[in-house]
């Protein structure tokens, strides 16, 4: 099987000589371009790219009977958004929350009468394992539409024995069933349940001597995660459980500072967690901690604009020579959107990224944060190629500029057409 892509107006965020990994500081407003190009495509993974006068040369090597061409006049190819933060498995969406929260009560005082995360949980008990697969199934294509080609899904609502297994196993077969390269995180600690209340050390120690053996039994999980933030876990909390996790062989990938100056990017450092997320609250000593570092800082703009938080000090953090990666947090609760077009967008709105840091925070940076960066996040050469092709755009500056809707055309995942004018085929 091989796929053409011709004409391309112009072909964004490719990579020919040197790969990286992820990029940091000034490399963050660096996109590499190639005008009036072509892609092509074969076995699932990019086998060649560059500008059309180059490919009239060699046309007889890929204008065969088997390939399929795509005419891609006037419009943008760029590598798939990678989405590395989601909770997209999850029982009901919450949107009477929301309208208490229009009245004035705030997130924490919603938590308290038993609402947010809890009442997930609740309802998670009771939905049998199929129809949340079907749900989550439905958010996928959701997702696949707006140009996402890789997710990380947590558990965490769940919050007993049976119920975070559930989630994982349905992560799993999310895993078997959809053409998205997926990551499942065993985020055990959320929050603590109401049957543990008044005994938080407890649960903790359920969640490493119960839940993370038989999370690890049945390989459910790529990551481990836990809530470092007031009124949530502590940083003795969280050490224990990323301990824990290293010891069988599943690295942090934490919420962290998202209420409160937590300790937990200082604990996600030492453990050597692969990203911290959500940073709302960060200042210079949290920037020296991860300065020099291997974790991805971790910026989550859909829930901070959803909960009308501070925003995290995204320029400041690539100004000191950080990386930065921006998903989208999607879960009913704090983010209810899975939409990376939109986090694109906020990079810029909010956050003041160049569009071309937009780029990389969402492509190369997430997939860094899913350590994917290997196989995702730009086109290159031996790279599985989950790209889409845009509409008809006048510019790349066009695509978080146009806030709001779908400016997505074409999907293709593991080198196959998955989706065309806004549909699934
Ligand atoms: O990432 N911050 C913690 N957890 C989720 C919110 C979950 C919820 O409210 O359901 C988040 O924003
Ligand atoms: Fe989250």
């Amino acid at each position: 099987m091989a796929l053409l892509i011709k004409n391309i107006k112009r072909l964004v965020q490719v990579e020919t000589l040197k790969l990286k990994n992820r990029a940091a500081g000034k490399e963050m407003a660096k996109v590499e371009a190639v005008e009036d190009a072509f892609l092509f495509i074969e076995n699932g993974k990019i086998a060649a790219f560059g500008a059309m006068n180059q490919f009239s040369d060699k046309s007889y090597m890929w204008e065969t009977q088997e390939t399929e061409v795509i005419d891609a006049k006037g419009r943008f190819v760029l590598p798939s958004f990678v989405d590395s933060h989601t909770h997209l498995v999850y029982p009901a969406s919450r949107e009477i929350e929301y309208v208490d929260k229009i009245k004035g009560l705030s997130y924490e005082e919603i938590a308290k009468r038993g609402g947010g995360i809890l009442n997930s949980a609740k309802k998670m008990q009771e939905i049998s394992e199929e129809q949340l697969l079907e749900d989550a199934l439905k958010r996928l294509d959701e997702i696949i539409l707006y140009g996402t080609g890789a997710v990380e899904i947590k558990s965490g609502y769940g919050l007993s024995f049976d119920a975070e297994l559930k989630m994982l196993r349905v992560i799993k077969k999310l895993k078997q069933l959809s053409p998205l390269t997926i990551k499942s995180t065993f985020l055990g600690a959320h929050a603590v349940p109401a049957a543990y209340k008044g005994r938080q050390g407890d649960y903790v120690d359920m969640v490493i001597n119960e839940m993370l053996p038989q999370v690890a039994l049945e390989g459910l999980a790529d990551y481990i995660d836990v809530f470092c933030d007031k009124g949530f876990f502590t940083v003795e909390d969280t050490e224990r459980i990323l301990e824990a996790g290293l010891q069988y062989g599943l690295q942090g990938k934490i919420h962290a500072n998202e209420l409160d100056f937590s300790g937990g990017v200082q604990a996600g450092v030492k453990y050597k967690a692969l990203s911290v997320d959500h940073l709302e609250y960060v200042g210079d000593d949290e920037i020296q901690a991860l300065l020099g570092s291997q974790t991805m800082p971790t910026v989550l703009p859909g829930a901070a604009f959803f909960l009308g938080m501070v925003y995290a000090p995204a320029r400041k953090m690539i100004d000191a020579g950080l990386p930065v990666a921006m998903a989208s947090d999607f879960n009913p609760g704090s983010s209810p959107s899975g939409n990376m077009q939109f986090i694109l967008s906020m990079a810029s709105i909010a956050y003041k990224l160049l569009p071309e840091e937009g780029i990389n925070a969402t492509t190369l940076n997430t997939a860094y944060a899913m350590d994917l960066s290997d196989k995702l996040g730009t086109i290159a050469v031996g790279k599985t190629a989950n790209l889409y092709i845009t509409k008809e755009i006048p510019s790349l500056e066009y695509l978080p500029y146009y806030y709001g809707t779908n400016k997505v055309d074409t999907v293709i995942l593991n080198g196959k057409v998955v989706a065309k004018e806004g549909r699934m085929v």
